[in-house]
């Protein structure tokens, strides 16, 4: 049955609650170089810390679905639900534009557009004067979202990844909550390299299914693969901040996940710069998407 607008626009506040809840707990976990410590009056002050006990919780609960409900069985699902691609076509600026009208639909009074974000981050990147493949990657990595297009619930868009169908690392943010995930009852699950061979190389493992892994693959055949990792790895922290999980990795992935850890300060401590401007800024990027996808991408 068609969702009606009151419908999706609940929905839609909802998840955009939770993935502010999410990044702004990452900034906790992993503050940035040269921030107060937390509880020091300055970081009091500092407006990404300003979140509310419920706040808190309403991230604890998310974590907690995340990691109870994201099974093998589950993320085998979703391969076979998404892929291959064939949900709509959108080109790039559709696909920002619906994550826009999410936000809206939300509080417009103190929510970003999501092409803030993104545009930001890939500013930032540019400014550091990387290559253009570089740049892109910081406009578009976060538009795996639209998955809630299609009516995912949060615990299956954003939050942390993790391997599924192997042992569970300590290095994944409350882990303990693993503990109530079905497939901790299945022994073959549980050894360290569970259902994988060690060293098989992260490509062959299934990662719990969110945006990284389905922007993946919309876009990974237009990209290099240093590009395709920062997509496919970018809420990998418990990877590519603790180093976990490197009995599954091949040379490659150890390779390309400096790349990862290089994209990821740029996606976390460039929110709270000021915003961009659009107008100015637009031809820019209008050109440099033409540069590397076609019209329209397959979702
Ligand atoms: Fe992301
Ligand atoms: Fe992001």
């Amino acid at each position: 049955m068609a969702e009606t607008n009151q419908q999706r626009g609940s929905q839609s506040a909802e998840q955009t609650n939770i993935e502010e809840a999410w990044e702004a707990d990452l900034l906790e976990r992993y503050p940035e170089p040269g921030t107060p410590p937390e509880g020091s009056a300055q970081a009091e002050s500092a407006d990404f810390r300003d979140y509310t006990e419920g706040t808190r919780d309403g991230v604890q609960e998310f974590y907690y679905q995340n990691h109870t409900r994201q099974t093998l069985e589950f993320v085998r699902d979703m391969h076979q639900k998404y892929l291959p691609l064939r949900h709509r076509q959108m080109s790039v600026w559709e696909a920002m534009d619906f994550l826009d009208e999410l936000v809206d639909d939300s509080d417009p009074d103190t929510e970003e557009p999501q092409i803030f974000h993104a545009v930001q981050t890939a500013e930032a990147i540019r400014a550091d004067g990387h290559p253009d493949w570089f740049v892109l990657t910081g406009l578009i990595h976060d538009l795996g979202k639209v998955l809630c297009l299609f009516g995912e619930p949060q615990w299956a868009v954003v939050g942390d990844t993790f391997p599924v169908g192997c042992g569970y690392s300590d290095k994944v943010v409350l882990a303990e909550y693993f503990e109530e995930n079905p497939d901790k009852n299945n022994p073959e699950y549980q050894t360290e390299n569970g259902i994988y061979e060690p060293g098989c190389g992260l490509e062959n493992v299934l990662m719990s299914w969110g945006h990284d892994e389905y922007l993946y693959h919309v876009v990974g055949s237009y990209l290099p693969i240093e590009a395709q990792y920062m997509v496919r790895y970018h809420s990998f922290y418990a990877a590519h901040r603790e180093n976990a999980y490197q009995h599954l990795m091949n040379d490659t992935d150890r390779q390309m996940f400096a790349w990862v850890r290089a994209f990821n300060p740029y996606d976390l401590y460039t929110k709270h710069d000021v915003a961009p401007d659009l107008d100015k800024l637009m031809p820019y990027y209008r050109d440099l998407v033409g540069q590397f996808f076609p019209e329209t991408l397959q979702w």
